[in-house]
């Protein structure tokens, strides 16, 4: 099984011929209200991608939080773990997708915050029965560090996904099984810059210093890196027409979950994860472009309608 630990949130997008600076206003289109939040997100993709999956997280009493759990529910996804907080609103993004398909999000985290280590303490028994557990960074980083604790204590595989990106200490590194951050955020963790290929490898052994067993750096539509102590390997991304790559990155990190728990080698996993991840960025909103598994096994002929020459 894969258990996620985080966000859940109601994403409110608009489409906008660009994402505005500072105080510019821009006049936007087609307002679309779509289930989001890292954590959902991926372990909706979980879900469709044939995985057992459980979401560990909370919502507000509100009618979103309601339809955040019914839509994961809906996809095949176990919510029991899923809290419903009295006293805070669920949590909500606030998106902007420019024409590229790139994207700005800001999110007032609501019920996620409120999510503590005193909640997980009453959810050994999933941890019990997982194999992989995916956490990202949208919930507070107390309650990151002892799911886990968790984890390692019930020797399951731990991913996390720094998004968005903070400083992190040593311990959180030590339990770590998989990194994966973007360039921006490996930038943050490692303080160092990562503005091209090579500075992104000295970045990334620079956090294998540190303790982390396994990295892996998305790099949007240039692909993946996957760095170890003294190898590195690029796995180029699809050419596809990005229409939108919110959950890009979410889909990315469910699917290598997924493989792994299979048994599958990381290699392998991350050549599924390329596969997710371009299929992902085909489509509009988060949860509303994860693909199921039928249509990730028929990718070749996928592709081949959907590959662009250039990009
Ligand atoms: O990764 C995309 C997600 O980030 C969105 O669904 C939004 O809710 C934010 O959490």
């Amino acid at each position: 099984m894969v258990i996620v630990v985080g966000s859940l949130n109601m994403d409110l997008v608009v489409r906008a011929p660009k994402i505005p600076r500072p105080g510019e206003t821009v006049l936007g289109s087609d307002f679309k209200q779509v289930p989001g939040g890292k954590g959902a997100n991926q372990a909706d993709a979980a879900a469709k991608l044939g995985a057992e999956t459980a979401m560990l997280g909370a919502v507000g009493r509100d009618s979103m939080g309601s339809q955040l759990i019914r839509s994961l529910e809906n996809d095949g996804v176990n919510v029991d773990k899923v809290l419903v907080k009295d006293s805070l609103p669920t949590g909500v993004a606030a998106i902007v997708v420019e024409d590229s398909g790139n994207n700005a999000i800001t999110v007032a985290p609501g019920a996620n915050s409120g999510f503590t280590p005193d909640d997980l303490s009453d959810m050994d028994d999933v941890f019990k029965r997982a194999k992989v557990m995916l956490v990202q960074l949208e919930t507070p980083i107390e309650t990151v560090r002892t799911a886990l604790r968790m984890a390692k204590e019930n020797n399951v595989t731990t991913i996390l996904n720094p998004a968005p990106a903070i400083e992190l200490d040593d311990e959180i590194f030590s339990l770590v099984d998989i990194l994966t951050p973007n360039e921006t955020e490996l930038e943050l963790l490692s303080g160092m810059d990562t503005s091209n290929i090579e500075r992104v490898e000295a970045a990334g052994k620079h956090l294998i210093q540190k303790g982390v067993s396994r990295l892996i750096v998305t790099l949007g539509s240039q692909g993946s890196i996957h760095i170890g102590n003294n190898s590195i390997r690029l796995y180029p991304a699809y050419n596809v027409k990005a229409v939108d790559t919110t959950a890009a990155g979410d889909s990315y990190n469910a699917a290598l979950a997924v493989s792994i728990s299979k048994g599958e080698s990381l290699e392998d996993s991350i050549k599924f994860a390329t596969k997710v991840g371009a299929m992902t960025v085909t489509k509009h909103g988060a949860q509303t472009s994860l693909p199921l598994v039928e249509e990730v096994e028929d990718f070749d002929a996928w592709y081949e309608k959907n590959k662009v020459e250039e990009r």
